[in-house]
């Protein structure tokens, strides 16, 4: 009985191939690892046998699928902790430096890499030569240690760095950590709940989200395990033996920027009060706490806010404008090129980390200028199993492309995504007022986020650290 990937998994009843795919698939996958305190360690392997050494002298630590959902139950039965993550990912670089030609994973951009010219084209990334210096170097390898408390992921990173041979460089490190608003949800340096929407593909995760959620689904949390993980071709057996291609790329924002856009279009619309708040609504799609702006006019919605949601009352943009971030990120099948079933193909699992440290409390009530310009950001993660159809569309055919959504009559056309969006930004038209009979034209958002380096990467089976050679 071969794994069934057409459907979400039942864990807690997988067995047969189904159990040893989870025992053989690393962590954070299926569903987010705790990554609050979070190492990230880019990897050059100068030497083949050491670098296999190495990743078969790391493998023991890599925890799998199975053994993160059984740690979450003891977890939620009785308050035992989880142990580490450690997340391995190698680049097609990092194949081909371990002398393995038989069995690479296939996926064409994975192959590119997002260094090359014809990626950066494609997503109208900034040339290397200014990325940062560390990421200008070839990466064969990352390595992922979180944990809940900084010493635990600190004791991790170390056990990382000792297993390290003279042939083997650190080229990069990050170091990421939670943030949270006053609901303890997790946020993003703008001020935003983030991770909110995810796909999900266990079944108790499914269940669990409805039953959060008031009234009819909406939108349909579910997704098939196919969206996810994708045989390991260079596992000893790819039948059982599954990985998931992880797109990272380094995002650094300017938070006094976008905190300054905010006012200027509360300003321009002449927003006063409470519905100031409205202006960076709009550019998110969603209020600071999380509330959808696509359904109420004010923040402050029923907690857990709600996920259960789409567009369809709202097609002319006048609740929520077309070019918030995560309507141009998931038009929830509004988009007006295909039909919701496809375009639920390139949604994909999302697993940030923010990084840097900030003075100013994100969601404070304080001028743009006491914002900070620079050193904090996203440590942006995705698992794919289509980097072109999950990822780089996403960026390329919504995000940064004006004329997504397809719309009748809009003047100017929908726009990039004002928070990601990359290339050149024209006005764009938002309500005045929630749910106006019109829109108004405002200036752009002048682009607060630039990517700093990243790469695409496999996170092959447990199967395959163990046992490459
Ligand atoms: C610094 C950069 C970024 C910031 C500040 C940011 C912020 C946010 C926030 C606040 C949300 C709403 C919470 C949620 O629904 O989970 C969100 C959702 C989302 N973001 Fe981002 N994001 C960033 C980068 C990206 C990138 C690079 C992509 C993909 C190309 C992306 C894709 C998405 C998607 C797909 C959603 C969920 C939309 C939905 O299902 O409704 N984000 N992001």
């Amino acid at each position: 009985m071969s794994v069934d990937l057409s459907t979400p998994l039942d864990w807690k009843t997988a067995s047969g191939d189904a159990e040893t795919m989870l025992e053989q698939l690393q962590a954070n996958i299926l569903r987010p690892h705790v990554r609050e305190h979070l190492a990230i360690l880019f990897l050059n392997f100068a030497d083949a046998t050491e670098g296999k050494a190495y990743l078969r002298a790391l493998a023991p630590k890599v925890k799998s699928a199975r053994t993160h959902l059984d740690e979450i139950e003891a977890f939620h039965a009785d308050g035992t902790p989880g142990t580490t993550w450690f997340g391995v990912g190698l680049t097609a670089a990092g194949y081909a430096a371990l002398g393995i030609t038989t069995g690479v994973p296939g996926d064409a951009s994975f192959a590119l890499g997002m260094k090359a010219h014809d990626t950066r084209t494609k997503l109208h990334d900034p040339p290397v030569s200014v990325w940062e210096p560390q990421y200008q170097s070839t990466i064969h390898a990352v390595i992922l240690v979180g944990d809940a408390t900084d010493a635990a992921m600190t004791a991790g990173r170390n056990d990382v760095l000792d297993l390290i041979t003279e042939s083997i460089s650190v080229v990069a490190e990050e170091t990421g950590h939670g943030q949270h608003n006053a609901n303890t949800d997790g946020i993003e340096h703008f001020g935003y709940v983030d991770g909110r929407s995810q796909p999900l593909f266990l079944t108790q995760d499914i269940d669990g989200e409805i039953a959060t959620s008031p009234g009819p689904v909406v939108w349909n949390p579910a997704f098939p395990l196919d969206r996810v993980i994708v045989p390991d071709p260079a596992s000893p057996n790819p039948t059982v033996d599954f990985g998931s291609y992880f797109v990272y790329r380094k995002l650094e924002q300017n938070v006094r920027r976008f905190k300054q856009a905010e006012q200027d279009i509360a300003d321009q619309l002449g927003l006063i009060g409470e519905d100031r708040e409205r202006a960076g609504a709009m550019l998110i799609g969603r209020f600071e706490d999380g509330t959808p702006l696509t359904v109420q006019r004010t923040d402050a919605a029923a907690l857990p806010v709600t996920n259960s949601f789409n567009y369809n009352d709202d097609l002319q943009g006048l609740k929520c404008p077309f070019h918030g971030h995560i309507r141009k990120s998931n038009p929830r099948g509004s988009g007006g090129f295909e039909a919701e079933p496809q375009e639920r193909l390139h949604i994909m699992a999302r697993r940030g980390q923010t990084y840097g440290d900030r003075v100013d409390d994100p969601n404070a009530d304080l001028p743009p200028s006491s914002r900070p310009a620079g050193g904090v950001g996203l440590l942006f993660m995705a698992y794919n199993v289509d980097i072109a159809e999950q990822f780089e569309f996403v960026q390329k055919t919504w995000v940064d492309n004006p004329n997504f959504p397809r719309v009748s009559g809009s003047t100017p056309p929908p726009g990039l995504d004002q928070v990601i969006g990359q290339g050149p930004r024209d006005k764009i038209s938002q309500p005045q007022f929630w749910n106006a009979s019109s829109a108004v034209e405002v200036d752009p958002v002048p682009q607060a986020v630039t990517l700093k380096g990243g790469e695409y990467f496999f996170t092959p089976s447990l199967d395959f650290l163990n046992s490459v050679v």
